[in-house]
């Protein structure tokens, strides 16, 4: 079976639908087909300052939520990504890899930076160092994320290739994964940029109250004229709205687009808001259980970053071998 990795950042008290329909939702099918490997992200959620409580609690809600929607430990190992020393240790070695002025030209962290308002860390610098080497530690062929992390992927296999033409092959080059119908998932205030936790106008919380996503989505900015048309340039706010319609409900756009013909945004909007509720509300129903009981969590956690550490310790050790370092013992 071919092997999948992918990870997600614990930096909010839930994850927001375009990271559903961007990376999750993908994460789910693919362990069926692949030795899928799937983490949380905590060392790269410090990259900003957390209250310890805090980073403890939603570590603990991000992994009840990726269980709600469906991973499964006994298919997917489902890690927390600071309970496999690994990450932390081939970080190093790729950081000395990498060039300052290609570490400098990462967008996201250009984005981020500009945006933070207290002192920006090293460690949002290196951030998408960090991010290669999760990847190439547990050999993946395909990375299934949203389109915002295409050029960490580019940074991830540049590294690779450079690793392994000056120590010997070592890693394998890993291929994007990234559905092009829903790699970008729009606010829905401002649908020219990404949904986004740093941007929190409009973004529909997979844990807030239903109640409160569907007013959201009424309230979606939406285009002036009333034709429900996909046209993602000049209707970027309809257009999100159909994506989304579509990726929940599995009815193509076109399909909506017909179905929808001579009503109006306001019914499109009413009528999503219900599509929403109806896919949450088991799914928190399932959040709450499953963190009624946080030490089966820890213990679901604890097993499967055991099996993350016998391949990462595998292509670790690789790594300090082709680099010179002495074995140990
Ligand atoms: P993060 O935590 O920001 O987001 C998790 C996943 O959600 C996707 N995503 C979106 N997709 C479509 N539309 C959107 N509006 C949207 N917003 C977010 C992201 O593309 C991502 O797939 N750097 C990563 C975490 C990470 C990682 C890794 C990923 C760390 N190491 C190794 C893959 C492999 C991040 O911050 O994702």
């Amino acid at each position: 079976r071919p092997r999948v990795l992918s990870g997600i950042q614990p930096t909010a008290a839930s994850f927001h639908l375009g990271n559903y329909l961007g990376a999750l939702r993908q994460w789910v099918a693919l362990q069926e087909t692949h030795d899928a490997f799937y983490f949380i992200a905590d060392l790269h959620a410090i990259t900003v300052e957390q209250d310890p409580k805090v980073l403890r609690h939603n570590t603990r809600v991000s992994a009840a939520q990726l269980l709600a929607l469906g991973l499964d430990p006994d298919r997917s190992t489902l890690f927390v990504q600071s309970q496999v020393p690994e990450h932390a240790q081939l970080s190093w070695l790729m950081q000395c890899l990498t060039g300052f002025g290609e570490a400098s030209r990462m967008t996201q962290f250009k984005d981020k930076s500009a945006r933070q308002e207290s002192q920006v860390g090293v460690g949002l610098f290196t951030y998408p160092i960090m991010q290669a080497a999760d990847i190439l530690l547990y050999q993946a062929h395909y990375v299934p994320v949203g389109e915002d992390q295409r050029q960490h992927l580019e940074l991830t296999r540049d590294l690779a290739t450079r690793f392994n033409s000056r120590y010997g092959k070592t890693f394998r080059l890993p291929e994007p994964y990234i559905v092009k119908d829903t790699a970008k998932i729009f606010d829905l205030q401002d649908p020219t940029s990404k949904m986004s936790k740093s941007v929190p106008a409009g973004v529909v919380e997979l844990l807030e109250d239903p109640k409160r996503s569907a007013k959201k989505i009424r309230s979606a900015v939406t285009d002036t004229g009333r034709e429900i048309v996909y046209d993602p340039a000049d209707k970027a706010g309809v257009s999100n709205l159909l994506v989304i319609y579509s990726a929940l409900t599995g009815r193509t756009v076109d399909a909506l687009v017909e179905d929808y013909a001579g009503k109006g945004y306001g019914d499109l909007k009413k009528d999503l808001g219900e599509v929403f509720t109806e896919f949450v509300t088991p799914v928190q129903e399932s959040v709450a259980a499953y963190l009624a009981d946080p030490a089966e969590l820890d213990k679901i956690l604890a097993r499967s970053a055991e099996r993350a550490r016998e391949v990462a310790g595998k292509t670790l050790a690789r790594a300090y071998d082709k680099m010179g370092f002495l074995p140990t013992g």
